[in-house]
C-alpha cells in the first residue's frame, strides 16, 4: 500500500517526513511511473543522502555535459539563478545528448520567501489529449534537440551571464529524438519535445516552430501541471522520460539554491522502436555512461 498521496489530477504525489532512502525501491518506482513526479516533504537529506537516493535507480550521470558541478561533487549540479540565466523555459533535462538522464532529483537548500517554484508537466497526458489525426502525425515525427540556441541567451549582458552561455555551449550537441517516446518501463507514450527541440526533421525552421508550438501547447495545459512550492529540505524526483519542467523567474534577486542529481538513461525509442541518433557532437561519455548504439 503506497504511502504517497496524490496531489494533482494528472501528475504528482507527495509523502511527508519520511527518509526517501528508507522506502522500498519498488514502491517509489511504481509511484513514480504512475504519478511522474514525487515530492518528498521534509526529506532531510544532505548531498550524500541525495546521491545515495538517486543511485538506487541506476548509475548516475555527471553533473552536466558542459556546466561545472558543485565544488568537489562531480555528480551534483548547482541550480541557482545567480548565473544570469534561469530555467524559465519548458524543457526536459539534457535532451540534446543521445541518452538523456532518465530521472532527475532536485533538493531545495535555499528558497525565496515567495516565488521560485518548479512546474512539472505530464507529457503522456498531453499526448493522450491530442486529437487522433494530430497524434498519428506526431507518432511519425522526429525532432532535433540542441544545446546551442536561445534558451541559453543571457537575460542580462553581465560578464557572468555571457560567460555562462559560453560555458553552456562550449561543446555543441545536436541529437534527433522521436517526438513521441515510448516509455521503456511502462510502455506509455509521451511527447518528447521541450525547449531543446528546435527543429522537426524534414521541415523548414518556420514549419518546425509552428508544429512544435502546437504540440507543446498540449504539454503546458494547466491540467497537466504540478506546481511545487519549495521548503528547504524538500526533495523532488521526476521522470525525465515523460515530463517537462519550468522554473518561473518570479523571485527577483532573492537567493534560491537547489542541487540536482540525475540518473543515466537509455536512448529514447519511438513508436516503431527506432532509437535516437547523433547529428552533431559526441556521445557524451564524459557525462553519461556509454550505451550500445
Ligand atoms: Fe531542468
Amino acid at each position: 500500500m503506497s504511502e504517497f498521496r496524490r496531489i494533482g489530477g494528472r501528475i504528482g504525489a507527495e509523502i511527508t517526513g519520511v527518509d526517501p532512502n528508507a522506502l522500498p525501491l519498488d514502491e517509489v518506482n511504481d509511484a513514480l511511473l504512475e504519478h511522474k513526479a514525487l515530492v518528498f516533504r521534509g526529506a532531510g537529506l544532505d548531498d550524500e543522502g541525495q546521491l545515495r537516493f538517486a543511485e538506487r535507480f541506476g548509475e548516475l550521470t555527471r553533473a552536466h555535459p558542459t556546466v561545472p558541478s558543485v565544488e568537489g561533487r562531480p555528480d551534483i549540479l548547482p541550480v541557482n539563478g545567480e548565473e544570469g540565466i534561469r530555467s524559465n523555459v519548458w524543457h526536459t533535462d539534457v535532451t540534446f545528448v543521445r541518452t538523456p538522464p532518465k530521472l532527475s532529483t532536485l533538493r531545495a537548500l535555499v528558497v525565496p520567501p515567495y516565488g521560485g517554484n518548479t512546474l512539472i508537466a505530464n507529457s503522456a497526458a498531453a499526448y493522450r489529449d491530442l486529437p487522433d489525426p494530430l497524434r498519428e502525425f506526431a507518432d511519425r515525427l522526429w525532432a532535433v534537440h540542441t544545446n546551442d540556441y536561445d534558451y541559453v541567451l543571457p537575460r542580462t549582458n553581465t560578464d557572468k551571464a555571457v560567460e555562462y552561455r559560453q560555458t553552456f555551449t562550449s561543446r555543441r550537441y545536436q541529437t534527433a529524438h522521436p517526438v513521441v517516446r515510448v516509455h521503456p518501463e511502462s510502455g506509455e507514450r509521451g511527447l518528447f519535445i521541450g525547449g531543446f527541440a528546435q527543429k522537426i526533421v524534414g521541415l523548414s525552421n518556420s514549419e518546425s516552430r509552428d508544429i512544435l508550438r502546437i504540440l507543446q501547447s498540449y504539454v503546458t495545459r494547466p491540467e497537466n501541471i504540478l506546481r511545487v512550492q519549495w521548503t528547504p529540505g524538500d526533495l523532488v524526483l521526476f521522470d525525465n522520460r515523460i515530463t517537462q519542467h519550468y522554473a518561473p523567474d518570479d523571485y527577483g534577486d532573492q537567493p534560491r539554491t537547489l542541487h540536482r542529481v540525475t540518473v543515466a538513461g537509455d536512448a529514447p525509442a519511438g513508436v516503431t522502436g527506432e532509437t535516437s541518433y547523433i547529428i552533431e557532437g559526441d556521445d557524451a561519455t564524459h557525462y553519461t555512461p556509454a550505451q550500445a548504439a
